[in-house]
């Protein structure tokens, strides 16, 4: 919707959020305030109305779950009305129709629009022509900003719950660091806090891009020699799946898999005892398959379903920031529900990791 590109200009009201080089440290701070106080919304203590009468449009062009609905129920729950479409078969674009096309159509029907698409710089393209916000849920091996928003969220809270902070923080990040674009747009955000180190191991032919490495704080990133090695002395692992929807040749995806395994054996020979554990989900639970097991649900610091509940906080600010909504606005515009006696949803049990509920 910017005649200039729009990942340049900062995030906040009517802006597009495609990029997390869009914010500062400020404004991500602003953003996690407002998510802390529209908790009440998002365990249905309270209802809202806010957006009444407001549209999204979700179109998702790749395989989704929880981005997807937790941006749906982000804005139902503000009290707004969701389109949606999935895929490309029931979409226009099957037809050849551009993206440009589709945002002028979209947008005329709209007053937001989300979008996930497999080609990196498609959000973007689909910004430029749109005439509402757009807010990209991931565009090919590109980045995935929303994500990263929820991600150090979650860090922050977890290390806080710790007695730790974020600055001066060692993440070890392990798996597919090149195409898997929820690393990117993490490391981008976290490199808005001082003294944050990352611990990097990845098969050779899922490095992270060069690009990382020629900035000008590109010593923050250490290169590891294994899993065990990145989880020296780290605070926090953040494991990734490997991407194999963009990998096209079948032998290297098969001979990368086992390097990606981390295991509960793993964690407690090599890493602190309280090291926080994240993934950004989903995570392959198939048998045989190589990715972050299901044997370390029971350990103290796992994460990976409090990074999916906060990101339905994280994204009901985001749409509150983009249209101009501030919190007491929003709770104005609340009452309690009749259907629900104000008891916490995130009951013991609700998670499959249940003892890990945290009082969200
Ligand atoms: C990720 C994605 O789509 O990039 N999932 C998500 O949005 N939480 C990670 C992945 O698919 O591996």
């Amino acid at each position: 919707m910017n005649p200039t590109p729009s990942a340049a200009r900062p995030f906040g009201p009517q802006a597009d959020l495609l990029s997390t080089t869009q914010f500062d440290r400020s404004s991500v701070l602003a953003l996690f305030e407002l998510a802390d106080g529209l908790r009440p919304l998002g365990r249905s203590e309270l209802t809202c109305d806010v957006l009444q009468g407001a549209v999204l449009s979700s179109l998702f062009f790749e395989p989704s779950t929880r981005t997807r609905l937790s941006f749906e129920s982000a804005w139902a729950r503000l009290g707004g009305t969701v389109l949606t479409t999935t895929g490309f078969t029931f979409s226009s674009m099957a037809k050849g129709e551009s993206i440009h096309d589709t945002a002028r159509v979209i947008s005329g029907y709209s007053d937001v629009i989300v979008m996930r698409h497999p080609d990196k710089g498609s959000v973007a393209e689909l910004a430029d022509a749109s005439l509402v916000p757009v807010v990209n849920g991931g565009d090919g091996a590109g980045e995935h900003p929303t994500q990263a928003l929820l991600d150090v969220y979650t860090l922050t809270r977890e290390l806080g719950a710790r007695g730790r902070t974020v600055e001066g923080s060692t993440v070890a990040i392990i798996g597919d660091l090149r195409y898997g674009r929820t690393v990117h747009s993490l490391i981008d955000l976290l490199r808005l806090w001082k003294g944050v180190r990352f611990r990097l191991y990845s098969p050779s032919s899922l490095e992270l891009p060069r690009e990382f490495f020629d900035r000008d704080d590109a010593h923050r990133l250490l290169v590891c020699e294994s899993v065990q090695d990145a989880l020296k002395g780290a605070d926090a692992v953040y494991a990734t799946r490997v991407q194999r929807e963009r990998i096209t040749d079948e032998k290297v995806a098969q001979s990368i898999e086992a390097a990606v395994l981390l295991d509960k054996r793993m964690v407690q020979e090599w890493a602190s005892d309280d090291l926080i554990i994240m993934h950004p989900l989903p995570r392959d639970s198939r048998p045989g398959s190589f990715d972050l097991m299901p044997d370390v649900d029971d350990l103290p610091g796992l994460a990976i379903f409090h990074q999916t509940d906060n990101g339905l906080m994280v994204r009901m600010a985001i749409f509150c920031t983009i249209l101009g909504l501030d919190l007491p606005t929003v709770l104005a515009h609340t009452r309690k529900p009749v259907w629900n006696s104000g008891k916490p949803l995130a009951r013991p049990g609700l998670h499959s990791a249940g003892r890990q509920a945290q009082d969200w």
